[in-house]
């Protein structure tokens, strides 16, 4: 196999005792793809991808290549014991690997798939979407869907190595592109600081970064991984509420001026950081406002069902030392904070 020369790219360390990886980003860097495979010591390898060959780099050993299913739809129990049973006729090993090519639902179920095949085989990442490089694919969260809710089955199964190669999103639609900004532009308020202006590589290098740092102090969600969920309790609420026709970082996007303006209604924060939030998420080109048609009390409905939320509403807040998880927030101020926000033009679905 002809060695394909990468260029200068941006290596994130995820510092796991034991468990730590490197996240590369940048043009070209699927071509890392021989280099890390060899790394895990695998022979043979199943690589599962959502793109065609031309996109999906030569592991540089023996592999089994799976069509991938992107999208919630196919995020099952089912899809993920044909994926083993495919790794298994293939004859793949406990000491082989798994690569998934795709976005965060391929990043999602392949990794939950490794975890289990032979009771855990390396996984490397090779996130095709932004949404998937700058969140699904580094921090080790791995699930599938049941009928009753979202991600409910899962494991925390830490890949490799997570290569997030730009040159994929040349290719998003620009919706889809707009989309993963909505998870970068939440990285404003817990601590990544103004990304506004970088290169798009630079924007995702720090977003991971503040990702693998938060993840380093927090692996299983006890406690500091919360902050990754800023702008998310209404966000999941208004993904629910659109039945997914707003897509999951547009409504992060407007859950995050959403959280923005409950903690100023709480006095945690001034008008002017209240402010910064609107023009953050819409110098991104994201949405700010509600769609039409949402109810404040089937939103509240939906928001006491937040997993962050063991009771009481919760959210993740801004505040005088910076974001943090608040609980028991008093129904009637996110009552009158849903009721003031401004209603704006209906999502396509
Ligand atoms: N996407 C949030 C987390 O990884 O914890």
């Amino acid at each position: 196999m002809t060695a394909v020369p990468v260029v200068a790219h941006r290596r994130i360390e995820v510092p796991l005792a034991g468990r730590g990886y490197t996240v590369h980003i940048g043009p070209g860097v699927r071509n890392l793809l021989p280099e890390v495979v060899a790394a895990t010591g695998a022979r043979r390898v199943a690589v599962v991808t959502a793109r065609p060959a031309g996109w999906t780099p030569d592991p540089g050993v023996p592999f089994l290549t799976v069509p991938a299913r992107d999208g919630e739809r196919d995020k099952t129990l089912a899809w993920v014991e044909e994926l083993c049973s495919r790794f298994a006729s293939f004859g793949l090993s406990r000491s082989d690997a798994v690569v998934s090519v795709g976005g965060g639902t391929t990043t999602d179920s392949v990794g939950l798939a490794a975890s289990l095949y032979h009771r855990g085989v390396p996984v490397i990442h090779l996130p095709t979407s932004l949404l998937a490089q700058v969140d699904a694919s580094v921090g080790g969260k791995t699930a599938v869907n049941l009928p009753q809710g979202k991600n409910l089955v899962g494991a925390y199964w830490q890949p490799r190595a997570v290569l997030c190669d730009t040159d994929y999103l040349e290719t998003l639609p620009p919706r889809e592109r707009i989309n993963g900004l909505g998870e970068i532009a939440r990285c404003h308020f817990i601590g990544a600081g103004d990304l506004r202006g970088l290169p798009l590589h630079e924007q995702i290098a720090a977003s991971v970064a503040l990702k693998a740092s938060v993840v380093a102090s927090d692996e299983r969600d006890a406690g500091p991984r919360h902050l990754l969920n800023y702008g998310h309790t209404l966000g999941h609420a208004l993904e629910r509420a659109t039945e997914f026709a707003l897509r999951h970082g547009e409504a992060v996007a407007v859950g995050t001026v959403f959280a923005g303006r409950l903690a100023g209604a709480l006095g945690r924060i001034g008008a002017d950081r209240v402010a910064e939030h609107e023009e953050v998420v819409a110098g991104y080109g994201l949405p700010t406002a509600l769609p039409p048609g949402m109810g404040t009390a089937e939103l509240i409905a939906l928001m006491r069902l937040d997993k962050k939320a063991t009771s009481g509403l919760t959210f993740v807040l801004d505040g005088p030392r910076g974001a943090e998880l608040v609980r028991d927030v008093p129904e009637r101020a996110v009552a009158a904070t849903l009721d003031a926000m401004p209603t704006g033009p209906a999502p396509h679905a």
